[in-house]
C-alpha cells in the first residue's frame, strides 16, 4: 500500500481560494447572503488529508456525512474536479440540519462557487440514507465521517459505510480523539481487521501534545481501507474493544 505524503504550507489551501477565504476571515454566508461566523469546520490538516487521498487514489464517487458550512465539501469538490478533467464525478453529503442549524450556508457556497453540477445533497439522518444507499446497489472509493460524533450514530455510519466501500475504497474518520468515535475505531481495529485495515498516511505533526496522544493511539483522524467483504458469522466472538 503506498504511504501518502503530506508536507504542510501556508499556500496549502491555494487549490480552492473561496475555502481558504472563509478560513482566513472566520466567516462565510447563508442562503440569505447574510455574513455568518463559521464554527465546528474541519481542520486545515484534516482538509489537507482528504484532498491527498483523493489526489492519489482519483474515486469518482465520494460520500460525507455532515455538511455544516462546506468546508469539507468544498476541499473534495475543489480536489475531484482538479483530478477529472472530464467532470465525470460526483460527491454526495448528507446533513439533516443544513436549511435549520446552518441556514443553507454550504449549498450556497457550493452553488456560487459552480461546483453543484457534481454535487448532490440529502437532508436527512445519515441513518436513514445510508441504507437506501445500499439497497440502490451505490459505491463509493471515498467517505469522510464527520456527523453525529455520539457513539450509537458513528457506529451506525461505520455499519453501513463499510457495505457502501468499494473494495479499495477509504474511510476516513474525524474527532477521533472523541471518546465516542474512538470507541468506534477500536472495535474497528479489533473486530473487523479482516475488513479494514489502516492506511498509512505519513502527517507530521510536531506539537508535544499531539505526540502524546498519537503515542497513546489518539489521532485526530483515522483511515481505513476496505480490504475484504463482511465475512463475519453470526457466532465470531467480541473481541475487546
Ligand atoms: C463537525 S460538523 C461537519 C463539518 C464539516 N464536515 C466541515 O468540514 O465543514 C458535523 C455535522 O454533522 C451533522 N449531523 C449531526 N447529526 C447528523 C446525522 N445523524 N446525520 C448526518 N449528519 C449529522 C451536523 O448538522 C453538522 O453539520
Amino acid at each position: 500500500m503506498k504511504k501518502s505524503q503530506l508536507i504542510l504550507s501556508d499556500s496549502n489551501l491555494d487549490f480552492c481560494p473561496r475555502l481558504k477565504t472563509i478560513i482566513k476571515n472566520g466567516q462565510t454566508i447563508d442562503g440569505d447572503g447574510n455574513i455568518i461566523q463559521i464554527r465546528g469546520m474541519s481542520t486545515i490538516n484534516n482538509l489537507q488529508i482528504i484532498r491527498r487521498l483523493i489526489i492519489d487514489l482519483c474515486p469518482k464517487n465520494t460520500l460525507e456525512i455532515g455538511l455544516a458550512f462546506g468546508g469539507s465539501a468544498l476541499a473534495i469538490l475543489s480536489t475531484l474536479q482538479e483530478v477529472h478533467t472530464k467532470k465525470d464525478f460526483l460527491h454526495t453529503a448528507i446533513d439533516p440540519y443544513q436549511s435549520t442549524v446552518w441556514k443553507n450556508s454550504a449549498i450556497t457556497v457550493i452553488t456560487q462557487e459552480q461546483l453543484d453540477r457534481n454535487f448532490r445533497f440529502f437532508e436527512e439522518y445519515s441513518s436513514l440514507v445510508l441504507p437506501r444507499l445500499i439497497l440502490e446497489h451505490e459505491k463509493f472509493g471515498l467517505v469522510y465521517i464527520d456527523g453525529s460524533h455520539l457513539f450509537e450514530d458513528v457506529f451506525v455510519d461505520f455499519y453501513f459505510v463499510v457495505q457502501l466501500l468499494e473494495m479499495n475504497g477509504i474511510v476516513i474518520f474525524d474527532d477521533c480523539r472523541n471518546n465516542h468515535v474512538h470507541k468506534v475505531v477500536q472495535f474497528i481495529k479489533n473486530n473487523y481487521s479482516k475488513i479494514l485495515t489502516s492506511y498509512p498516511i505519513y502527517f507530521p505533526d510536531k506539537s508535544f501534545p499531539k505526540i502524546i496522544a498519537n503515542k497513546l493511539g489518539y489521532k485526530q483522524v483515522e483511515i481505513f481501507c476496505k480490504i475484504g467483504e463482511n465475512s463475519r458469522k453470526w457466532k465470531d466472538k467480541l473481541k475487546k474493544f
